[in-house]
């Protein structure tokens, strides 16, 4: 099919945007689509080696940070639309490294929107910028109460903070040059190829080798959990039927105490490697908590379910087994990316225990 249309989808070799890649790919053989990524800790090829041989697939290498490279990409490529998801992720490092982070989240989103709106400034027709957002952006919530589209925006971390910072630039960009824009803010994202630094991946290879499972403060924070591909699908829904200037939060409608999570998570995972019940919960350890640890996210996902007609596909504890599954049949995937940095990571991360 010929192709009517250039994507470029930048951090596409991490978690979420490797789901993302493969389903545009898949889904769509009259898009070419263009994976840009710098291949940090997190961005791993190895997630798309299934498609990377398609004639509408291209993976550049780049950072989004530097100004020249992109807008040489941009200029040679005239890409008619962005979804931009390349960042610093996880909240932990951001408090140890927060100027790395307002690098690469902020300053490397307004590269990408200075790069597109020189590009198309007189001609909008057709034209969208799609910003990945988090939730965390919102603050935290007490033991009630949805994040909305409308809340207000009180980010507690130096992550969340610099995330924040670059919706504001994405929604800035829209009034003042006009750029067509959207922005999605979605809850706690888990599945396949995850880097073992978030909760579950962690958790999963800390259970297989018998390594303690550090549970922050008391264990009752909450998060709500989505399958990583169902956040894909919400992202194609928002690109193709979202209205521009507009915001849609994806949740899961499944809030879970870590400590409840942990424990689920552990019983399946004494059932699958064969151990006696019991045994995984035996790891959990209680370890000091991350600062400014905020205490329950919970989205309010009724505006895409209404408008576009979205809801997840699978049940937390259906996904949770498949994901389990996932990384218990792809260990050399999960042993290739816990070797080398990953161990000065979690040493440091994780010295107390
Ligand atoms: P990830 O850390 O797994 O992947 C990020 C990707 O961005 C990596 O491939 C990395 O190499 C790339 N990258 C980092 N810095 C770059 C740079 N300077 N130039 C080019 N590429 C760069 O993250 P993820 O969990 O897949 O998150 C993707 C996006 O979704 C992020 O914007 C994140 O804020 C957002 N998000 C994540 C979640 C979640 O639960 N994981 C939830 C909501 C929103
Ligand atoms: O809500 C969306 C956000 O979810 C995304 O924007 C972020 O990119 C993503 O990293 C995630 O942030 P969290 O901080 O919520 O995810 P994380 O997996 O790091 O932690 C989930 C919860 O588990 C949180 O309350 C902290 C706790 N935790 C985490 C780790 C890594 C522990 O108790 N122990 C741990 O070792």
């Amino acid at each position: 099919m010929a192709v009517n249309k250039k994507i470029l989808i930048t951090g596409g070799a991490g978690f979420i945007g490797s789901h993302l890649v493969r389903r545009f790919v898949n889904n769509y053989s009259n898009y070419h689509i263009y994976n840009l990524d710098v291949l940090n800790y997190a961005g791993n090829l190895e997630n798309l080696k299934d498609i990377e041989h398609k004639d509408h697939y291209t993976f550049l290498r780049g950072d989004i940070t530097n100004e020249v490279y992109i807008n040489s990409i941009f200029n040679a490529y005239k890409f008619d639309a962005v979804i931009h998801l390349a960042a610093e992720s996880h909240v932990d490092r951001s408090i140890k490294n927060p100027l790395g982070f307002a690098k690469t989240n902020i300053l490397g989103t307004m590269v990408l929107l200075n790069a597109f709106v020189s590009l198309w400034k007189n001609d909008w027709k057709g034209k969208r910028f799609y910003q990945i957002s988090t939730d965390e952006v919102y603050g935290s919530l007490g033991a009630t109460g949805l994040f909305k589209e409308t809340t207000p925006y009180n980010p507690n971390s130096p992550y969340s903070a610099s995330k924040a910072s670059s919706d504001h630039f994405v929604r800035a960009f829209g009034e003042t040059y006009v750029m067509p824009y959207v922005i999605s803010n979605c809850s706690n994202n888990y599945g396949p190829n995850q880097f073992p630094e978030k909760l579950i991946p962690l958790f999963i290879n800390n259970i297989i080798n018998k390594k303690p499972l550090p549970v922050y403060g008391d264990g009752n924070y909450t998060r709500d959990w989505l399958y990583v591909k169902d956040h894909a699908m919400a992202i194609d829904l928002v690109f193709h039927r979202g209205k521009n200037h507009e915001i849609y939060n994806i949740g899961g409608f499944n809030e879970y105490k870590n400590i409840d999570l942990v424990k689920l998570l552990c019983k399946q995972m004494d059932k699958k490697l064969g151990r006696d019940f019991g045994t995984s919960e035996k790891l959990i350890t209680y370890v000091k908590d991350r600062p400014g640890h905020d205490l329950r996210y919970a989205i309010d996902a009724s505006k895409i379910n209404n408008e576009l007609g979205w809801a997840p596909s699978l049940t937390f504890e259906a996904g949770l087994s498949k994901t389990i599954d996932w990384y218990l049949d792809n260990k050399a995937w999960l042993e290739n990316v816990t070797s080398g940095d990953h161990m000065n990571y979690y040493t440091n991360q994780y010295a107390d225990i």
